[in-house]
């Protein structure tokens, strides 16, 4: 068993690296406590990942939280704010060991912070992990196994909702859907062994348009859905989208799997242009990468697509044998709408990894 519990002080050390995703079908719009209104389905990313250190000392048992945060070597007041707040929530039913032990937490990106990339998905799953394990070992259970992972994809949802589907190597799927056993809206499933291998080799190079932050933050985004008047004809779309994706996944189907990816993200962003207040997170660049890219597809006949998250920055995805084309194809035409030249270079990863 892998315990980090120091005899001599009783301390509890955790540490894991946890990657960042990107949804392919989009979880945009919630409810009750961080549930989805309807399933997403993700590829985990390798490079873009935060790992978390936590350890857990002793102390009198204390209502209050007692948390040290550091981001990057740097006390980040905010950032412990919201960690502070949201541990709060879930010490009773999950965490009571809160009590009686002091965390220091600390944490780091592996992507810059100013890059664009949200970094809510990794760094509340690898905190989610870190928690998980700590409890575990409290509790002298060794294994981490299907239950652990569950776990931890659930406390990592009430963090941030697409922070679930981080746990899990491949793809995963977070959010009921009738075909697809096992889903389930309280924690996202590992799906990697039911999609043909040429997925597994896909890239993901993530170009950023713009380093600025959001002007709209995810979580007010998912909140205008509940006023949108199309989001009901949306949540359907996305259940038949997500069926006709599994089956391409399932089939090695690269056509439909762009054909549909590239429809989802057009479809978030024109849900946010309909909102009220409407708002636009595309930059022109965003739209001339997207521009570029489809007409290099019509004329290589190369699979490669791309995707948005909410935010101005192009995912472009393809399968591993044409990285040759396609990294010339962006150093021709695409390169020159990358912020400070900044594209980064990621790939379908194997999910979070135990560092201590
Ligand atoms: C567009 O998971 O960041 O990236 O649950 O409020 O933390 P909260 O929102 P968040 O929303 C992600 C939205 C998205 C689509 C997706 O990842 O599925």
């Amino acid at each position: 068993m892998s315990k980090s519990i120091d005899q001599k002080s009783n301390k509890i050390y955790s540490s894991w690296k946890s990657p960042s995703n990107i949804a392919l079908i989009k979880y945009w719009g919630k409810h009750g406590r961080q549930l989805p209104n309807n399933a997403s389905i993700s590829f985990t990313l390798s490079h873009a990942s935060t790992t978390t250190s936590v350890i857990a000392s002793p102390r009198p048992s204390n209502e209050k939280l007692a948390i040290d945060f550091l981001f990057e070597g740097q006390s980040e007041p905010n950032f412990g704010r919201k960690i502070d707040k949201f541990l709060t929530s879930i010490r009773d039913e999950f965490f009571p060991f809160l009590y009686s032990y002091h965390l220091e937490i600390n944490t780091a990106n592996t992507f810059p912070h100013s890059s664009g990339i949200a970094s809510s998905a990794s760094g509340m799953s690898a905190l989610a992990l870190c928690l998980c394990d700590i409890d575990q070992q409290l509790s002298g259970q060794a294994e981490y196994n299907e239950s652990f992972f569950r776990k931890a994809s659930i406390i990592a949802r009430l963090g941030s909702g697409s922070a679930a589907r981080s746990v899990f190597p491949t793809m995963s799927v977070w959010g009921q859907h009738p075909q697809i056993l096992g889903s389930d809206d309280q924690f996202a499933i590992g799906i990697q062994q039911n999609i043909d291998p040429v997925f597994k080799t896909f890239h993901d190079d993530i170009l950023i348009v713009s380093e600025k932050q959001k002007s709209v933050s995810s979580t007010a985004g998912h909140n205008l859905m509940n006023n949108n008047p199309y989001a009901k004809a949306r949540y359907h779309q996305a259940g038949e989208r997500m069926s006709q994706l599994m089956k391409a996944l399932e089939s090695g189907d690269v056509e439909t799997f762009g054909k549909i990816t590239e429809d989802e993200a057009l479809t978030l962003h024109a849900l946010m242009m309909c909102s009220d207040p409407s708002y636009i997170l595309l930059e022109e660049g965003t739209l001339s990468v997207i521009k570029w890219i489809r007409q290099f597809r019509a004329e290589s006949n190369i699979p490669v697509y791309f995707t948005l998250d909410a935010g101005p920055n192009v995912h472009i995805l393809y399968p591993d044998q044409y990285t040759r084309q396609v990294e010339q194809f962006i150093a021709d035409h695409l390169q020159q709408y990358a912020q400070n030249g900044r594209i980064i270079k990621d790939f379908v990863g194997q999910g979070p990894e135990k560092l201590g």
